[in-house]
């Protein structure tokens, strides 16, 4: 296959893509992604020096970069990040929800801020962020959203109560949103990665538990981020993608096609 005839399928030349949580491991290989794809990225995530160090690594890649310290869980700040983006490069085509956080414990102790706090950040930002950025995408004339979910977004997991409801809450949304503005030219789906080496799972994984998801997994491995881009790059184009809308691609190893 031609290299012409890739960039015609799956090149974002010119595009603008803001990504939140774009500093965090998964996000970041997604901005990696993007930057090869030929978008320009707007890195938008609470950690500030993650977003600074992100820039730095895309602008090596040879791409146009810029971040913007966002605190999701704030209207007033996404609405700055949309007009960062504006500011920045004049256009803002294409959003990823990704910022996310998790918690786990068992139900009895299940502490309530923390499911507050999972289910404003994991669910209730995404909700505000595609009303904000939808709008600005159909008075333009159109783009396309990508929100994470996970394999709990079809599969309850243990003990991360919080984060496997907002999970399933983000898919749900997802293909509801995309009812609404299927006529409008904005495409939302969502991707559903599997298990994945990242500092929020760190801290839930115990030996125990990471043989348990390896038993689960048909790969028998943990994914890498790099592995998310190619099913990024099909939901986001205007041409591969182009009649794809309100549907998900797990990325998980097989993990929800287990059976025991
Ligand atoms: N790692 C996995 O195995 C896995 C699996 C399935 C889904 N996911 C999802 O992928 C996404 C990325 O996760 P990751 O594994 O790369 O984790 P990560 O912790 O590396 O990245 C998450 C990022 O979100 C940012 N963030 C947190 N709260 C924020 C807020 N209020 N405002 C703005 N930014 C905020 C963090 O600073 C961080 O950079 C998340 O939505 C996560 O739920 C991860």
């Amino acid at each position: 296959m031609s290299a012409e005839y890739l960039n015609e399928l799956f090149g974002l030349d010119g595009q603008t893509a803001v990504v939140t949580g774009g500093a965090g491991v998964l996000c970041g290989a997604l901005c990696k992604g993007l930057i090869r794809a030929g978008a320009n990225v707007i890195v938008a995530d609470v950690n500030e020096d993650g977003c600074k160090a992100m820039v730095e690594e895309l602008e090596q890649l040879g791409g146009k970069a810029g971040y913007c310290t966002v605190d999701v869980t704030s209207r007033e700040s996404l609405e700055n990040l949309l007009a960062t983006a504006l500011e920045q490069t004049g256009r803002a085509d294409i959003l990823i929800n990704g910022a996310g956080v998790n918690y786990g414990s068992l139900l009895f102790e299940y502490p309530e801020e923390q499911w507050d706090r999972i289910l404003t950040i994991n669910l209730k930002a995404v909700f505000q962020a595609c009303q904000i950025f939808a709008r600005h995408m159909v008075d333009s004339g159109g783009g396309s959203i990508i929100n994470i979910g996970s394999v709990t977004s079809h599969l309850p997991l243990s003990r991360v109560y919080a984060y496997s409801a907002s999970k399933a809450g983000v898919l749900n949304l997802t293909r509801n949103i995309a009812h609404e503005f299927g006529t409008q030219g904005v495409r939302i789906n969502a991707i559903c990665p599997g298990f994945f080496p990242a500092e929020q799972n760190r801290k839930l994984l115990d030996q125990d538990r990471i043989d348990r998801i390896m038993d689960g997994t048909p790969m028998r491995r943990f994914g890498e981020g790099e592995e998310l881009i190619g099913a990024m790059l099909l939901l986001l184009s205007p041409v591969a993608g182009s009649f794809i809308t309100g549907t998900h691609i797990n990325v998980d190893g097989g993990f929800t096609a287990a059976w025991f």
